[in-house]
């Protein structure tokens, strides 16, 4: 930075700021004449004084924007200012129209927020704060207006002119361009608008309500596309009777409108009733999509549906509030699925994300609260914190009030606030008051960040024939926050005989007591009725995102793998026998002791893998280790040359022992192909396990290659790419060849490809990752690419990001400068893994924070950044 333009810093704002606005704005009216390089926007807004202060200027948000002209009620008005970030307007009368005139360029947007263009089409994006990326507005949550929208546009190029809500007329222009009048009856804040343009395939169909409305269903995808948006299409449907049946919630336009994108910062988005997709999150075909993208479509489709209630008819208050809307939405895709699919297995996943990735941003530079107390840059905080830590309060106050409670919750919070802006202690208010049960204690999980730690210890009293539980509760100061309290944990139990396995009836005193005990001061204590000892199941369904240290033997483990009631503590149960043998031989490596692995271990997994009363998708899930990253947050710092070289070696220790049992999973399975149902895709996820496992003995990798060339689907082709990949077959260049020359046309397909590159466990991966960037597939504006090759290498291959010679580290920071000024958004979640410097060992520190300070010294850091890397420097 030069010492004489000192740039002005950007600053934070604070929940507790909160202040009303002075106006509001009742009514818009947009006009939209789309151009590439000079789109002209038109707003003509009903504005009204709302607060007693009758001097207040109007200030009005606006980014990028080229302002033509302000007028009021009719007349040109020139008692304003302006600078880069806002119009200030004075002297108003309480009530009056405003009409600005803006001019915007979407091909020069490469940031993806506001309007741009995604390929040949335009397309906008609102959320956070992009809409006044468009026109000077009052662009906040908590403004709500009825919009109007005309969009103009060449007709040959631009056939398709969608807005939010119903069309209501339409006309051709004498030179060549038609326009579109668009009207949303359901007053909106700005975020939720929406406008795109372009020439795309439709697949149409209908959805009746469950009051007998029909609704029209479209789904736009880009010419060629039509063959992969069936599965969107039932997802939709499939989302719309799910939210009659489980929440009494009904759509309420006589329309729905989804977009596909290539472009997109994130996964999609719940415009009023136009939702625009990441490609990612539509697309998919059994050729071009493997299981885990149709389950990701499903899970989306349904999320931005579940929104329209959760997020749209009841807003945000403000950005701080953000929870609200997206714990309580994840909660209902993720019983969403639970309830259409495999709901352990859907548990599972959603718990590897808490332990993983969100644990490690609890403890990271930027933790925070799911409800934040201090933002610089909103679209730093669409977070695994605020979203899936927030989706866990929800489920732990549905677990504390039982579904029927809850949803007389769900039902009084709609009653109070439908049509309104409200705020996280509005939810818990109506959930409080519609069940009776008292959540003042329960509220500071809203407050305080970092994740709680369970230390728990047990004892059997014979004499008393009493099984007595300790629990201490502790937080371990964040780096936002040093004083941390007692919160109320939810804790499910479950007693089992010791020597049988068979389940022990919870009791005290006589009476039977809940399995959810409620654990809400720093030490308790808990006793039960056992006429003989027993093993405590702990935490059974994750009942809460924390950590637990209870100190089990490994034939206790193995008592639980085999006897629990419930599947998700047999899953749960083989995860802790495996963490307690990866610290072990982390040790052991890094003593330099040869390295073994108990037989009794592989033996106690060989039971779950050949029950038969289990699901194929779960025993698949048990023989999943923990992914490096999620182990690395075990430790204080992290050895990731002894974590790696840990996890293979158990891997390999477990293929060898199995191996008569892998080989009859991959045989016997055989799923059809062209089957998508939840049976087939546990099957193909077993068996395509197993063969990662085969791939690991020289005797049976020869399977990949057949696997390879007779797959019917995705799913399979990846399979055998992976275990290719893994296992750093000889076969592995030529799969990758094979899949190049089918698929390089298509981006999204090379999304995996890229993604195989990144995480290529050989010596010359980098090398190899930085001559990629050169395959004409790959595009550094494009988020999915950027993501599946460089996010994919920083994320997911530590090994290598971390080189000890600097070069991991130094890749990043080369992408991230060009990142900075292309896509603020994009660059900002790529930087995660720097962060977190002070988890390394001397050398790995001063190297990542060498990098940090070469991007903290750019000049032109974008928000996005700075924030982060502020914090990361600061502490
Ligand atoms: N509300 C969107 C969702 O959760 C999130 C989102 C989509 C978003 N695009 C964004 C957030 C861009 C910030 C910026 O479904
Ligand atoms: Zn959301």
């Amino acid at each position: 930075m030069s010492a004489s333009a000192k740039v002005e810093q950007p600053q934070a704002k604070f929940r507790l700021d909160y202040q009303a606005p002075d106006f509001t704005i009742t009514d818009v009216d947009l006009e939209f004449d789309l151009d590439d390089q000079h789109t002209l926007v038109q707003a003509t807004s009903k504005v009204k004084r709302v607060s007693s202060q009758q001097d207040a200027a109007l200030c009005l948000a606006g980014e990028s924007l080229k302002l033509l002209s302000v007028s009021v009620n009719g007349e040109l008005w020139s008692d304003y200012q302006h600078d880069e970030h806002e119009l200030r307007l004075f002297h108003l009368p309480d009530e009056f129209e405003l009409c600005i005139q803006t001019e915007i360029n979407p091909s020069a947007n490469t940031a993806l927020e506001g309007l741009y263009k995604s390929g040949d089409a335009f397309c906008t994006q609102c959320e956070a704060e992009g809409f006044r990326r468009i026109t000077y507005f009052l662009d906040r949550p908590d403004v709500l207006a009825r919009y109007q929208t005309r969009v103009i546009a060449d007709a040959k190029q631009y056939p398709f002119l969608l807005s939010n809500g119903n069309k209501i007329d339409e006309g051709v222009l004498t030179d060549g361009r038609h326009w579109v009048q668009w009207q949303d009856p359901h007053p909106k804040p700005s975020y939720l608008f929406a406008l795109v343009a372009g020439d795309f395939d439709v697949l149409r169909d209908q959805f009746t309500t469950m009051n007998g409305r029909q609704v029209a269903l479209e789904i736009f995808v880009d010419k060629g596309n039509l063959d992969r948006a069936p599965h969107a299409m039932a997802s939709l449907q499939n989302a719309m009777k799910w939210d009659e049946e489980r929440f009494g919630l009904e759509y309420d336009l006589d329309i729905y409108m989804i977009v596909a994108v290539d472009f997109f910062n994130m996964g999609a988005m719940e415009n009023k009733g136009l939702n625009v997709f990441n490609s990612k999150f539509v697309l998919a075909n059994p050729q071009t999509a493997t299981d885990d993208d149709y389950l990701g479509v499903e899970a989306v489709i349904g999320h931005e549906y579940f929104h329209n209630w959760t997020g749209n008819r009841i807003t945000c208050r403000d950005w701080f509030q953000l929870s609200l809307k997206e714990g309580l939405t994840v909660f209902r895709d993720q019983e969403f699925s639970s309830d259409l699919g495999d709901r352990t297995v859907n548990r599972i996943n959603n718990v590897r994300i808490i332990r993983g990735p969100q644990f490690a941003e609890d403890a990271s530079p930027m933790s925070h609260p799911i409800r934040p107390d201090q933002v610089i840059e909103m679209n730093n905080f669409y977070t695994l914190t605020v979203y899936e830590k927030g989706s866990e309060v929800i489920r732990m106050m549905h677990t504390l009030l039982g579904e029927e409670k809850f949803q007389a919750g769900m039902r009084l919070y709609v009653e109070r606030h439908d049509g309104t802006a409200a705020t996280c202690d509005d939810f818990v208010a109506a959930m409080s008051d519609a069940s009776g049960v008292d959540l003042t204690q329960f509220k500071l999980w809203y407050s305080q960040s970092g994740t709680p730690n369970l230390m728990v210890t047990s004892s059997y009293d014979a004499q008393q024939q009493q099984f007595n539980l300790t629990v201490t509760q502790q937080t371990k100061p964040t780096a936002d926050q040093s004083e941390k309290v007692a919160l109320h944990i939810p804790l499910r139990i479950a007693l089992y005989d010791q020597k049988t396995g068979a389940p022990v009836a919870l009791m005290s005193q006589g009476q039977s007591v809940d399995p959810v005990l409620n654990v809400t001061q720093e030490t308790q204590s808990f006793q039960f009725d056992c006429t003989s000892p027993v093993i405590v199941s702990l935490l059974d369904d994750f009942s809460a995102p924390v950590t637990l240290s209870y100190d089990y033997s490994d034939d206790d483990l193995a008592m639980l793998m085999r006897h629990a009631t419930s599947p998700y503590a047999r899953w749960d149960a083989s995860q802790q026998l495996l963490a307690k043998h990866v610290r072990r031989l982390v040790a052991d490596y890094q003593a330099g002791v040869e390295l073994s692995l108990p037989y009794t271990v592989g033996q106690s997994f060989l039971h779950i893998i050949e029950d038969e009363s289990l699901a194929p998708a779960l025993i698949a899930e048990v023989m999943t280790l923990p992914s490096e990253n999620e182990i690395a947050g075990w430790f204080d710092v992290i050895d990731v040359d002894a974590i790696a070289h840990v996890r293979r070696f158990i891997r390999a220790c477990f293929a060898q022992h199995w191996e008569t049992t892998l080989q009859a999973l991959y045989h016997d399975l055989q799923p059809a192909a062209d089957d998508f149902s939840h049976q087939a895709i546990g099957e193909r996820c077993l068996k395509n396990n197993a063969l990662a496992y085969l791939a690991l003995l020289p005797a049976n990798s020869k399977w990949v290659e057949v696997h390879f060339e007779q797959a019917g689907n995705m799913t399979d082709t990846m399979a055998a790419m992976t275990a290719a990949n893994s296992a750093m077959l000889s076969c592995r260049e030529q799969l990758m060849q094979s899949f190049s020359d089918r698929w390089q046309q298509d981006g999204l397909v090379m999304d995996k490809w890229f993604m195989l590159q990144g995480t290529n466990p050989a010596q010359n991966c980098l090398a190899n990752v930085e001559a990629v960037k050169s395959h004409p597939a790959f595009d550094m504006k494009n988020p999915n690419r950027v993501r599946s090759l460089i996010g994919s290498f920083v994320n997911n291959n530590p090994v290598y990001f971390h080189a000890l010679d600097g070069s991991g580290y130094q890749f990043l920071v080369e992408a991230l400068i060009q990142l900075n000024t292309a896509n603020p958004q994009v660059a900002s979640r790529l930087i995660d893994p720097l962060l977190k410097y002070r988890r390394y060992d001397e050398p790995r520190q001063v190297l990542m924070r060498q990098a940090l300070e070469q991007l903290a010294g750019l000049d032109n850091l974008a928000k996005d950044l700075f924030e982060k890397i502020n914090k990361a420097l600061d502490v």
